[in-house]
């Protein structure tokens, strides 16, 4: 988010723009939060994870005096346009102020990659990353014990961070909220990995799946579904959220950002701005808040196809 908030910046200076930041999401929206920036106030934050700005989940953000509040706030400090960098719920944000009047442009940003109007949302390929580096790490574990790993990604109701993570993981199978999975049949899988002279058995499980990681260890333990093989769940959390951003989410979050710019400055209001078949486009963010994003099923055959 932090090259987001950079780009953006950066753009609308070279537009002759003022540029303020909103500090703390939209409870700094309804508090009036802001400060003005400056190209140098947002040096150095690119290679940062997470986002200079802060951010908060605001309930009174969902009333509708909480939206008058916010748009009242963005008037009194003279603001012609606001950037809102975020996922879903950002969007919805982002949304209702544009119905409200107010003009808007939306940055596709969440690494649960279930926001429509974009490929891949910001974040997504650093927290692919960060699980990545640790189901390398825990294989040496794995493989010296001949043990099972439930590993644990998060993406809130969406599957796809699992879903890649199990492909370039090596995964012998993955858990997915959109595909409902017995844990028998489950444990026939990675009872054949092991029968074809496996190591280890990494299974990436999606934490809105039907079974978390602790759910599976405790249904495996409770059926005796892995008779004389050791499983352990490990649950990589926050930790996903928190790395270097990769290159491709700096390069990502760059473009995206200075594109917002654009379109505030061309009066093409109300869109997400996201990237498809490696461009950046906009859709309008109607057709974004609440659309449902569906896994790629070849993806979904791939995971299938090469866990042998
Ligand atoms: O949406 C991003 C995300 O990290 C999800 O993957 C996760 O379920 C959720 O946020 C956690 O939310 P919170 O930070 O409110 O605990």
């Amino acid at each position: 988010m932090n090259a987001a908030i950079r780009a953006v910046v950066r753009a609308g200076l070279s537009h002759d723009l003022t540029v303020w930041g909103v500090y703390q999401g939209y409870s700094g929206l309804i508090e009036g939060n802001f400060k003005r920036l400056g190209a140098r106030d947002v040096g150095g934050i690119i290679q940062r994870g997470g986002t200079m700005l802060g951010t908060a989940r605001s309930v009174e953000f969902q009333t509708p005096e909480g939206r008058d509040l916010a748009i009242h706030r963005l008037r009194g400090a003279d603001i012609d346009g606001l950037i809102v960098i975020g996922g879903n719920g950002s969007q919805s944000g982002s949304h209702a102020l544009y119905q409200m009047g107010f003009p808007v442009a939306g940055v596709a940003s969440t690494i649960d990659n279930d926001l429509c109007g974009s490929d891949v949302t910001i974040g997504v390929d650093t927290a692919l990353n960060v699980a990545l580096n640790a189901i390398d790490n825990l294989k040496v574990t794995a493989s010296s014990h001949r043990r099972t790993f439930f590993v644990e990604v998060m993406g809130r109701k969406c599957g796809y961070l699992a879903l890649m993570t199990g492909i370039a993981g090596g995964a012998v199978a993955v858990v997915l909220p959109e595909v409902d999975v017995a844990p028998e049949q489950l444990a026939l899988q990675i009872h054949e990995a092991y029968e074809r002279l496996k190591p280890h058995a990494i299974v990436v499980v999606a934490e809105g799946a039907k079974y978390n990681a602790d759910g599976l260890c405790r249904y495996f333990k409770e059926h005796d579904l892995l008779p004389g093989y050791e499983f352990r769940p490990t649950v990589l959390g926050y930790v996903q959220r928190g790395a270097v951003p990769t290159c491709a989410d700096r390069l990502l979050g760059t473009r995206l950002g200075a594109e917002a710019v654009e379109q505030i400055v061309t009066g093409n209001h109300g869109v997400l701005v996201g990237i498809h078949n490696s461009e950046v486009i906009t859709t309008p963010l109607e057709t974004v808040v609440d659309a449902h994003k569906p896994l790629d099923p070849w993806f979904l055959k791939m995971a299938d196809m090469l866990a042998r």
